[in-house]
């Protein structure tokens, strides 16, 4: 599945803005990472788009999350590599994430909140946004409080944080046109 076509896909069922934003983040994030780690950058990144797809949908209801998104992507033609991704990466719902893909995908979905207000703190400038100010700003815990430290933390068996701080920034870098940053 091409990028476009996943877009394309998740507009169809997601029309909060602010979450088209995380999805674009996220998948940003994980193409990087993806190349990083000499995977598939095309795959991981449709999939980050695509990982929220059942968010409008379930409303908030954490039980369904996942699930739902499942079954629209199966509906849709979306290849059960993909959509069995998106279904476990409901963190409330499954455990033991061993899957480079997978742990790539926590980390990236709790890191992209974390990097978009630190860059939103800096007057929407990503490019005033370093490893450092991110580490800095992981560190305190009321900033972006919602921001799961513990999930991001995750990707530590795959690469150090200062690197995956760097590779998600590079990550906004590219679509900041996308999602409103300067
Ligand atoms: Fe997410």
């Amino acid at each position: 599945m091409e990028r476009d076509e996943a877009l394309a896909l998740l507009r169809r069922y997601v029309t909060s803005p602010s979450h088209i934003i995380h999805s674009l983040a996220t998948a940003a994030i994980m193409r990087k990472v993806a190349g990083r780690l000499g995977e598939d950058a095309g795959t991981w990144e449709v999939i980050g788009l695509l990982h929220d797809i059942d968010y409008d949908l379930v409303d908030g209801d954490m039980e369904r999350h996942g699930i739902e998104g499942y079954r629209i992507l199966i509906e849709n033609g979306v290849p059960e590599e993909v959509a069995g991704i998106v279904r476990r990466h409901n963190h409330l719902l499954t455990s033991g994430y061993e899957r480079p893909v997978e742990v790539a995908l926590q980390a990236a979905d709790s890191v992209s909140g974390l990097i978009l207000a630190c860059a939103l703190v800096k007057g929407g400038a990503i490019d005033e946004v370093t490893s450092r100010t991110v580490k800095k700003k992981f560190k305190e815990k009321s900033f972006a409080a919602g921001c799961e430290r513990h999930r991001i933390r995750m990707i530590e068996p795959l690469m150090d944080l200062e690197t995956f701080y760097r590779l998600a920034i590079d990550g906004f870098k590219d679509v900041r046109g996308d999602i409103g940053l300067a």
